[in-house]
């Protein structure tokens, strides 16, 4: 009844009623509604539930906003009837997958909070060799749902990650020097647009939304199924490093990788970590090798590396995502990101560089700062196995990103964090530029970028193309009521 009133009330005047009755007004008329026109499979949450709190809850702390309501839809067609209230009554909303962005407002909002927890398929179609995957799912589920089969996918390096989020941004995975990002696996989304109607968008239905939808989010409505090509999974060899006071060899280590081994089984991640709460210079080391056993010598430097800790062995992927051990969870923090085209024992030096250097200017003023830079050597190929997507712009070269993360305690360092990341990210760019590599406008990876990045910097000459699309998809702009990068 009260979504009738919502309708009657045309949101211009609604809005104008919202100004006597105070600014949550509207968002409650919403929830409202809301609860009116949902199915039994469906629910709205109020706060002080345990539900209104892992709805809201992000993996950064200065993620998370708390929202009017929250919602969790149980199925495609009452996330169609939400996208309605929320585009008659002009309500800004939120969608999460996991909540793993480390964007403020980006799967956040001071209205309702849709978390899309109850869709969490992962079936199995042998004959078509395709996984469904609901939009739900953290990837740690997909692999384990997999496992039976013998197959996998290509998916998140760490536990927790949504697969929603990761895949709609692109996906860099410990797979993508075999198979490409995640979005080159993508066999088709099932998404509702804001007109509330379900759709599959595909290769060949609905093409241009398919195309839209890799790389660019939530601009075109909410996606519920995510189908992903599989493959072949053996038990995998590798785990996780930990060492700290050996920079130089984990940086010889690392480089001498990058330039030798070619074998796209073969993936490392090399985080170099300074963490206030321990005082200490952490560097975490994973490696990974798709097959039970390495070939000899491929990761001798890593083995042979003095370490705190070492979690290395022939295990399934599932267990070698679950050896890494995640930043420092509860603090807030951002992403950025530098996009690299080549490594250099230089650059890896001005990298570990900055670690110590913003470590000494910010320990004594910034309480439990943790400085993190994650240096991801995917091999130049990675942009060969898939056809064109919203991101990246373009696939002349491959781009390595440089993962840069700062955690922190207070929101009084919530500005200073953003302007030394941006600075040491511009930092790094110049000492690359100076060594030869052509990247101060590379596109950056929408899933690293930090929140101020200009969306000309993340989707260049795809822009126009992009917009267009939006129009077509959302003509009264709906999706713009909610966060995160907005054709
Ligand atoms: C510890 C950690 C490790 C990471 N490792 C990697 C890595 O190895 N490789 C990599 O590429 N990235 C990595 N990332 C980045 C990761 O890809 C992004 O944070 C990603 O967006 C997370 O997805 P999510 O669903 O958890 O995020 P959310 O915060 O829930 O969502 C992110 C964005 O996607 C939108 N969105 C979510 N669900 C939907 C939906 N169903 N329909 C439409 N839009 C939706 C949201 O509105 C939001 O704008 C990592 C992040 C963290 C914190
Ligand atoms: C959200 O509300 C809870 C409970 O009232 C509170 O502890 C928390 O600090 C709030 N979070 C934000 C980000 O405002
Ligand atoms: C998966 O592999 C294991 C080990 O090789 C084998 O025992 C099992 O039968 C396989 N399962 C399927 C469904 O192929
Ligand atoms: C999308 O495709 C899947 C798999 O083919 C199918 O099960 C589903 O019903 C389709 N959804 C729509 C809205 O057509
Ligand atoms: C190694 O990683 C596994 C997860 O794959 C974990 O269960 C185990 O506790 C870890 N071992 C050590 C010694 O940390
Ligand atoms: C270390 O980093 C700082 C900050 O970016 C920079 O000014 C300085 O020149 C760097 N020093 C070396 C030796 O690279
Ligand atoms: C960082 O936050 C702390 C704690 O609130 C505060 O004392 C300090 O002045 C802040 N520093 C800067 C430079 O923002």
């Amino acid at each position: 009844m009260r979504l009738a009133i919502a309708i009657v009330l045309s949101f211009t005047s609604l809005h104008a009623y919202a100004q006597t009755e105070g600014p949550n007004f509207i968002y409650e008329v919403a929830c409202d509604a809301i609860a009116d026109v949902i199915s039994h499979e469906s629910d709205v949450y109020y706060p002080d539930t345990k539900e209104y709190a892992s709805d809201n809850s992000h993996w950064a702390l200065s993620s998370t906003t708390n929202s009017t309501c929250t919602v969790e839809p149980g199925t495609a067609e009452d996330v169609g009837k939400i996208l309605l209230v929320l585009g008659l009554t002009r309500t800004p909303f939120g969608i999460k997958g996991a909540g793993h962005t480390a964007n403020p407002g980006f799967s956040a909002t001071p209205g309702v909070q849709i978390a899309m927890t109850r869709f969490t398929e992962v079936s199995y179609d042998t004959e078509a060799g395709i996984a469904s995957v609901g939009a739900g799912n953290i990837w740690d589920n997909v692999y384990a749902g997999l496992e039976p089969y013998n197959v996998s996918v290509v998916g998140g390096r760490v536990s927790g990650i949504g697969v929603a989020g990761f895949t709609l941004g692109g996906g860099y995975s410990f797979k993508s020097n075999q198979y490409g990002l995640t979005i080159d696996t993508v066999a088709g989304f099932e998404i509702v647009l804001p007109t509330g109607i379900v759709v599959n968008a595909t290769a060949t239905d609905n093409s241009d939304l398919f195309f839209g939808l890799k790389g660019g989010f939530n601009n075109f409505g909410i996606v519920t199924t995510i189908y992903l090509e599989t493959h072949p999974q053996t038990a995998v060899w590798g785990g996780s490093i930990v060492t700290t006071g050996v920079d130089d060899a984990v940086v010889a280590a690392t480089q001498n990788f990058y330039e030798t081994v070619t074998d796209p089984k073969a993936a490392i991640l090399t985080t170099f970590n300074y963490d206030a709460s321990l005082g200490l210079s952490i560097t975490e080391m994973t490696i990974y090798y798709n097959a039970p056993t390495p070939p000899e010598g491929m990761f001798d430097d890593f083995m042979a590396l003095p370490s705190l800790t070492k979690n290395i062995s022939t295990r399934s992927y599932l267990s070698l995502i679950l050896s890494t051990i995640e930043g420092s969870n509860g603090l807030r923090g951002y992403f950025h990101t530098v996009s690299l085209y080549e490594y250099t024992t230089p650059l890896l030096n001005a990298i570990v560089n900055e670690t110590q250097f913003w470590r000494g200017q910010l320990e004594s003023d910034v309480p439990e700062v943790f400085v993190s830079y994650d240096v991801e050597p995917i091999l130049p190929s990675v942009f060969s196995h898939g056809t064109d997507s919203a991101w990246p712009p373009s696939r002349a070269n491959g781009i390595l990103p440089l993962n840069i993360y700062y955690a922190w305690a207070s929101p009084d360092n919530d500005t200073l964090m953003n302007q030394i990341m941006v600075q040491s990210a511009d930092y790094l760019t110049q000492v690359a530029v100076a060594e030869g590599q052509d990247i101060a406008e590379t596109s950056l990876y929408p899933n690293y970028a930090i929140y101020d990045t200009t969306m000309e910097r993340i989707y260049a000459g795809n822009l126009p193309r992009l917009r267009e699309l939006k129009a077509k998809y959302d003509p009264f702009n709906v999706m713009g009521l909610s966060g995160g990068w907005k054709f």
